[in-house]
């Protein structure tokens, strides 16, 4: 209810841009409880009425049991009036019974206990979103709103199976264990009828009604997500941090019954075909898998790169059609048994290799991956930070983030320099000491990458726990 305008005139030193400030009421307003009852949590009529009319149930079978455990406890109490004690002891005795019902009684339904908000808030939540979990995996998340439980899915960060995203391929096919679930969506595969007798369905097209058990399998790695193809439409492009900056970031949107299935960290291939000839070039995506429609790249200006080169000319326009192919590699966050890694991560970057490393952080935010992340951000470029104010955002909403920008005059002394600033934080001693307990992420140019790497080398750290990629 307060404009940016009155805030700049109450807050004249305050500088939104470059605090991050500006990102954090974004999230907040983003994550503010009224708009997200309004526009995203609430399911729709059907499904509401549904998860009442079993909450209704429930409610009507506690109500049944709790007359008979009443019934029974007034029944127990005349039982004991009738009975007629041979003896004083005997007779006390009954007394003291029947004062202990009484009383127990009285304090039951008398009683209001401080743990029956928390009760309420668990009801109404239950009405609000359904609990999934997937075996054998055990990952967990909830449906808000009109999600389908694709949708929930993903953006919970699971890896789960699938194609079309619009009901015709079948690859989202899952088991429902137990619960029930409803369909939201139109589609056009067409299970057989063995698997309806199996309880399969397709999760890019229903919902849960009720708290659910899937059974299904989910990507444990790049190999398992397949090479796709999708023609996308460029949004939005700008340079990322004002007119003279030598970044540009493309923001594109594949079709609603087309999206792309890729890992964070991986990179993807752009082609633009025109009458001045055919441009491709390959990039790692800059956002996080959770949105599979909306895909960020941060293009630098390169003079050998004829594709960045087209963008900067300013010859790519929104609405324009770009082909996607990929996605490639193998930066990716470490899985293991559990949801990912659990060991606290370090990311490494220099210049642009930040894009890969965005893609990563987020992702290892929304999947909760550890308590500890920091992020190294070496600049060698008057604009190698270019999202420093993003950076600075997590740092003040994340708890569990740390910010480390730095500089270097030349690329030769980036590697160095970069090593020296995390052995500053860790320990080195002994077999690597506590670095060997992180999972490191290394994304920059080649010399950067190879001077780190030989760094730690020398320092005895083990590279078996390091990622790189070069950018
Ligand atoms: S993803 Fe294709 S049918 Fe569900």
């Amino acid at each position: 209810m307060i404009s940016t305008d009155d805030l700049a005139r109450l807050y004249p030193d305050v500088d939104p841009v470059e605090s991050g400030d500006f990102e954090r009421v974004v999230r907040i307003k983003e994550e503010a409880f009224g708009r997200r009852v309004h526009e995203r949590m609430l399911p729709s009529s059907e499904v509401l009425a549904q998860r009442l009319f079993a909450q209704g149930q429930e409610l009507a079978d506690l109500r049944r049991h709790l007359k008979h455990y009443h019934d029974l406890v007034i029944n127990l109490q005349n039982h004991l009036h009738d009975l007629s004690a041979s003896d004083q002891t005997q007779a006390l005795l009954l007394k003291q019974l029947d004062q202990f019902l009484e009383d127990g009684l009285a304090e039951v339904l008398g009683r209001s206990d401080a743990n029956d908000n928390l009760a309420i808030l668990d009801d109404v939540l239950k009405i609000m979103s359904a609990h999934v979990i997937v075996r054998p995996s055990g990952h967990e998340f909830f449906v808000e709103g009109h999600d389908s439980l694709l949708k929930a899915g993903v953006r919970a960060g699971l890896m789960l199976n699938y194609g079309c995203g619009n009901g015709n391929c079948g690859l989202c096919k899952a088991r429902v264990v137990s619960g029930e679930v409803r369909q939201v969506q139109p589609c056009d595969y067409v299970l057989s009828e063995s698997e309806k007798q199996q309880g399969y369905t397709l999760l890019c097209s229903h919902t849960a009604v009720s708290d659910v058990v899937l059974e299904t399998l989910e990507a444990s790695g790049p190999a398992d997500i397949p090479e796709q193809r999708i023609v996308a439409q460029v949004k939005s492009i700008a340079p990322v941090s004002g007119q003279a900056s030598d970044t540009l970031l493309l923001h594109l949107q594949t079709p609603r019954s087309n999206r792309l299935r890729f890992l964070a960290g991986q990179s993807l291939t752009l082609g633009l075909a025109g009458s001045q000839g055919d441009f491709s070039a390959t990039y790692p995506v800059a956002s996080c898998p959770c949105d599979d429609r909306n895909l960020l790249f941060h293009i630098h200006r390169d003079a050998g790169d004829s594709f960045a080169q087209r963008l900067f000319s300013g010859a790519v326009r929104s609405g324009e059609a770009i082909s996607l192919w990929g996605p490639w590699g193998d930066f990716v966050l470490r899985q293991t048994a559990s949801h990912a890694a659990s060991q606290p991560l370090l990311f490494l970057a220099c210049d642009d290799g930040f894009a890969p490393v965005k893609s990563l952080i987020e992702h290892a935010t929304a999947i909760e991956a550890t308590d500890s992340i920091t992020l190294y951000w070496m600049a060698t470029r008057p604009d190698g930070h270019y999202l420093a104010n993003q950076c600075r955002a997590w740092a003040e909403a994340l708890d569990e983030f740390r910010y480390v920008p730095l500089f270097a005059d030349d690329i030769a002394s980036c590697g160095r320099q970069m090593v020296q600033a995390v052995c500053t934080d860790h320990s080195t001693a002994g077999s690597g000491g506590d670095l060997a307990a992180c999972d490191v992420y290394l994304a920059g140019p080649g010399d950067f990458v190879d001077a780190v790497k030989r760094e730690f080398s020398v320092l005895g750290v083990p590279l078996s726990r390091l990622c790189a990629m070069v950018v």
